[in-house]
């Protein structure tokens, strides 16, 4: 019989087709991202409800960046409000609210509104949602090699480097590796997101676009997961043993 997971530790999405979403409307790119943040709201709080810790969405890659500037200065600004607008049900819901990327590359007035966010729900038990923001997995992996190097050069370090304390060096350290991942969009690729992270993660893809992801399908994908048997490498009969 295969052992069912029950419920993800950690959940991350590839939230893709904003975009195509609105452009099937005949509506501007933008409306696409306005209707994404809904699906965001529906399902933090569905996997608050169901008891899920890690929730991480993938918002804003480090490729993002070389889209037209309009289209990036108003993801900024919808990134700055819908923190605003969603500290109220953070705190209502025990989410805890955090953000990992390049913090360098965000403006100030938008990493200020991070950072006081952060703050505020820095001791809720809930679930913790990430946003993945000017993020990609090579630079997650280059800043871990500067800051290991930098830290044998100076003598915190030796050079016997194993898997765990490089992930200790990833800005997602102490964050359990994703057990599922889910894209939208129709895309199956992995668009340089947690490269190191996703060693042994589940993927699901569906072609239904971000903003019309909602708790139903995230349910469904759940569902999905837990009928998958994970042998990080072992045989089937193994995995029935432990
Ligand atoms: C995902 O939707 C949101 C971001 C990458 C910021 P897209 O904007 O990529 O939408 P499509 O893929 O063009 O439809
Ligand atoms: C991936 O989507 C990044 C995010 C969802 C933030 P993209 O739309 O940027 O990916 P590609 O370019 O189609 O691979
Ligand atoms: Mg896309």
């Amino acid at each position: 019989m295969i052992k069912s997971n029950i419920l993800p530790g950690h959940v991350t999405v590839i939230m893709d087709g904003n975009g195509r979403w609105a452009q099937a409307r005949g509506l501007e790119r933008f409306r696409g991202h306005l209707e994404g943040v809904e699906s965001v709201r529906d399902i933090t709080e569905y996997a608050a409800q169901a008891g899920i810790r890690y929730l991480s969405l993938y918002a804003f890659s480090t490729e993002n960046w070389n889209r037209p500037s309009d289209e990036v200065s108003g993801l900024m600004a919808l990134m700055g409000r819908s923190v605003l607008n969603e500290r109220p049900a953070f705190q209502k819901n025990n989410i805890r609210f955090r953000v990992i990327g390049d913090r360098d590359s965000l403006p100030p007035e938008l990493l200020r509104d991070i950072e006081e966010a952060e703050k505020e729900t820095e001791n809720n038990t809930g679930l913790t949602l990430i946003v993945m923001l000017s993020y990609s997995g090579k630079w997650d992996i280059l800043q871990a090699a500067r800051r290991y190097a930098a830290d044998v050069v100076s003598g915190q370090a030796d050079t016997g480097l194993d898997g765990d304390a490089f992930s200790s060096y990833l800005s997602t350290a102490g964050i359990p590796d994703p057990d599922l991942m889910i894209r939208t969009s129709g895309e199956e690729r992995i668009s340089n997101y947690m490269l190191w992270q996703c060693a042994y993660t589940e993927f699901y893809f569906t072609d239904t676009l971000w903003p019309d992801f909602r708790r139903a399908e995230f349910a469904a994908a759940l569902e999905n997961y837990a009928r998958r048997q994970r042998r990080f490498g072992k045989t089937e009969a193994q995995m029935e043993e432990e």
